[in-house]
């Protein structure tokens, strides 16, 4: 099928930061892998490149998503493509959901332009939205999603794009995702983190630093298949982010009772605070859900990377 009569569809998965989130901003690695569920786009011909929004979204919500859009499509030369989006993710929980989103139109822009949507390309063009909706984003999760694999990425400081190389895992690598409470915005904890790190400087560097160190740990244990070790750094992670005034009563809470369900590992994802998503590491996550389901847990099972079932 030639790019002219392929259908305009584009996926952009969401993304769970199994370590490293924060520390990712100041120049450390984290290990992200995708999720299965995230954003489709449609696109449909059109005149101009046109984002179609639901009336349900603010007029400062309208401007910042058709902003970032025609930011990328500018990038295309503009096609004349009309986009439409379906999400499975919670909004501003910390899944990715804005990088998602951004993969997801870059394709169909991409694709309705006449172009490839090889991973790279994708990347660069959904960090331009990224920039729009979050200022300084380390990458992380537009990476994570347009390459689609798990992966330890990197970003030098100063820089604005990162590098990412594949992890490979010789075992299925499955969470579950628990969703706790009311989150702020990403901008805001970043922001308040950049205050405290700026006011004692020494101190939160040795701890950035220190998480950066249990990532690559954290990846090469993957690589061996030693998913113990894997949960191990994920917990010795949590109590990094908590030093760094990241997580909260309910996020603790949904970390202990993941413990005690059996995860090997457990920690928030994501920019913490007052609530957001909180992972568990699991051999086989299928009974822990229905658990925590019938508890009236928001939660599901992921599989992140390795070999999967027939
Ligand atoms: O917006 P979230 O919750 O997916 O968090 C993104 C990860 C951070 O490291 C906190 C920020 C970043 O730019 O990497």
């Amino acid at each position: 099928m030639d790019s002219q009569t392929a259908p305009l569809v584009g996926f952009g998965a969401g993304k769970v930061i199994l370590l490293g989130e924060h520390s990712v901003v100041y120049g450390h690695p984290a290990l992200a892998g995708p999720l299965s569920y995230g954003v489709t786009a449609r696109g449909s011909k059109a005149k101009k490149s046109q984002l179609a929004l639901p009336d349900t979204l603010s007029r400062a919500q309208r401007a910042l998503l058709t902003g970032a859009f025609q930011r990328a499509a500018r990038q295309c030369g503009s096609p004349g493509v009309k986009v439409s989006l379906e999400s499975e993710l919670p909004l501003s929980m910390g899944l990715g959901s804005s990088a998602a989103l951004s993969v997801a139109c870059v394709r169909v822009l991409l694709k309705a332009a006449g172009r490839k949507d090889v991973p790279a390309e994708v990347a660069r063009l959904a960090l331009e939205m990224e920039q729009e909706f979050h200022g300084t984003p380390s990458g992380v999760d537009h990476t994570t999603s347009a390459e689609e694999r798990l992966i330890l990425y990197k970003r030098a400081p100063g820089q604005s794009a990162g590098r990412a190389r594949a992890v490979k895992s010789p075992r299925p690598l499955k969470v579950l995702v628990a969703l706790v409470g009311e989150r702020s915005p990403t901008k805001k904890t970043v922001g308040a983190l950049r205050e405290r790190q700026a006011r004692w400087s020494a101190r939160y560097t040795r701890l950035f630093q220190q998480i950066g160190t249990v990532a690559t740990e954290g990846a090469k244990a993957v690589e061996a298949g030693d998913l113990e070790a894997l949960g191990d750094a994920m917990n010795v992670n949590q109590g990094l982010l908590s030093a760094l005034g990241l997580s909260s009563p309910p996020l603790e809470d949904m970390v202990y009772r993941l413990r005690g369900l059996g995860a090997l590992g457990a920690k928030l994802t994501g920019a913490g605070g007052d609530g957001g998503a909180v992972i568990g590491l699991f051999l086989e996550p299928e009974q822990a859900v229905a658990k925590l389901l019938q508890l009236g847990v928001r939660c599901f099972s992921s599989q992140l990377a390795g070999p999967r079932a027939l």
